[in-house]
């Protein structure tokens, strides 16, 4: 997977290619890169349903509430969260683990789900290790 020569925008569609066909409660899986310029997250490679959310605020949503705290955040219910931006009426539950560089946010891996609560402690450890190896590429 993380072949030397590959281009990051390759790495980042295959693992978003398996992580939505490996595991079974992985519904939509993306990348969100920081466009610092503009303080705002631009939706890189991703597997699942086209989104209408391709550039989010820093601070807006799920997804941009990670980009501002620079930490993990589960959302069991997405109904339950005040701020959150929805992208499909299936989507129950969502991830987002950060692309930390030298301490400073970059990317984000988001991760949404139509099963209700599925994620576990599992969940962000594993996909953390990812975005460890996925930081090496900023
Ligand atoms: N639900 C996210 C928006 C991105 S879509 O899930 C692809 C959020 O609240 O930030």
């Amino acid at each position: 997977l993380f072949d030397a020569g590959k281009s990051r925008e390759q790495l980042l569609a295959d693992i978003c290619a398996i992580l939505k066909e490996k595991v079974y409660h992985y519904d939509w899986v993306g990348f969100y890169l920081l466009d610092e310029n503009n303080n705002e997250l631009v939706l890189g490679p991703y597997v699942g349903k086209p989104t209408d959310h391709t550039h989010i605020p820093v601070g807006k949503g799920v997804c941009g509430q990670v980009a501002e705290s620079g930490l993990s955040k589960v959302v069991q219910d997405v109904s339950a969260e005040n701020n959150y931006i929805a992208c499909s009426i299936d989507v129950q539950s969502e991830i987002v683990v950060p692309v930390m560089k030298n301490d400073k946010f970059v990317a984000e891996i988001d991760i949404d789900s139509h099963s209700a609560a599925p994620f576990t402690g599992e969940d962000e450890q594993f996909l953390g290790a990812i975005c460890e190896m996925v930081a090496e590429q900023f």
